[in-house]
């Protein structure tokens, strides 16, 4: 077999035991949902998380959903209310998502939140799925399974079309059942629509007893502030420095001196993995944040990306 060979498991006790022991070494393991096929690494270590959008080569990072065996498993992670014990209790396990504070020893991967202070958790209804996370027992970040800008895979045979070779392996449990994402309710403010999906706003809104705000994910970029906002430090940012200039911080990359360095070996997984937690260390400083240029290929075209939001002018 091939080092970079996509193993092949079928979703029984031996192929899930092997499936969980991969994401504990750090792996990816595309697995079955009721909705779609997820592309899972474990959602505390950054560096697999890292390699999530380097598997899919999406150009930017964008917030990802942690999967949970349960709601006791969520609630390691997020601050619970009544409103998610409601809809948890009619809808987990189920294709929904919900959206809530973190707690402050959370221990998730700021790459998995896009360094925002809130945490999108769902406890998956299919059957292997969810005897995966019971075997691993941890938070799994899992985005739909294919490269970035491809349809969503329902099927294993969709998965290795777009990504043999370039994750540890695929449990294999035949079609998904919803086919389309989960339901995304924001929490952490007034309860809202963040996406539409495999459960109907309407039957979320019954059981709350209230409309949704209803945002769309383009709003993000419009609405600062709002629960889709990405996370922007509040200081000043400035690109491809080659030294800091007054009183700036330098964020490094590569061998050379600076404040911080995301990755004194310039490895861009790693340097991905410490990049929320980082531009947050920086940022409270109060001082102006100087970025030394980070090479444009592979997951350093998404940190730029990042970057240059961070960098650009903000509407007041
Ligand atoms: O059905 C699904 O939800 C599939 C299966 C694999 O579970 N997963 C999925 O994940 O669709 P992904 O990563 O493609 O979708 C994540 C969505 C994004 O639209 C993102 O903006 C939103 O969740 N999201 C994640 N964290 C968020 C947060 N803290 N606040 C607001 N939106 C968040
Ligand atoms: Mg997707």
């Amino acid at each position: 077999m091939q080092p970079n060979a996509t193993l092949y498991l079928t979703a029984d006790d031996a192929g899930l035991s092997r499936a969980a022991d991969l994401l504990r070494a750090g792996k990816l393991v595309a697995f079955p949902t009721e909705t779609v096929y997820g592309l899972g690494g474990d959602a505390c270590n950054g560096e697999a998380v890292a390699a999530i959008y380097a598997a899919k080569g999406r150009p930017s990072f964008n917030p990802l959903i942690a999967h949970v065996a349960s709601v006791q498993a969520a609630q390691r992670h997020v601050e619970w209310s009544d409103q998610a014990e409601r809809l948890a209790a009619a809808f987990w396990p189920g294709p929904l998502t919900l959206v809530l504070p973190l707690k402050p020893d959370h221990g998730i991967s700021s790459l998995v939140t896009a360094g925002l202070d809130t945490l999108a958790v769902r406890v998956p209804a299919h059957p292997a799925a969810q005897a995966l996370l019971s075997a691993f027992d941890g938070p799994v970040a899992a985005p739909s399974a294919n490269p970035s800008g491809r349809i969503s895979p329902t099927t294993a045979d969709h998965v290795r079309a777009g990504l043999d070779g370039r994750i540890g392996a695929v449990v294999d449990d035949g079609p998904c059942g919803v086919g389309l994402e989960s339901t995304i309710i924001g929490l952490a403010g007034e309860p809202a629509l963040l996406r539409p999906g495999g459960l109907a706003a309407e039957e979320v809104e019954a059981v709350l007893g209230q409309k949704l705000l209803h945002y769309q994910e383009g709003d993000a970029l419009t609405a600062p502030g709002q629960l889709l906002s990405h996370y922007a430090p509040d200081a000043s940012v400035r690109l491809n420095a080659g030294a800091p200039q007054g009183d700036e911080v330098l964020l490094g990359f590569g061998d050379m001196v600076c404040d911080l360095n995301l990755s004194p070996k310039g490895h861009l997984p790693e340097a991905a993995a410490n990049f929320f937690a980082a531009l947050h260390e920086l940022d409270e400083t109060g001082r102006p944040i100087a970025v030394a240029p980070i090479p444009d290929h592979g997951l350093g075209a998404a940190i730029n990306d990042r970057l240059r939001r961070a960098a650009a002018p903000r509407g007041s």
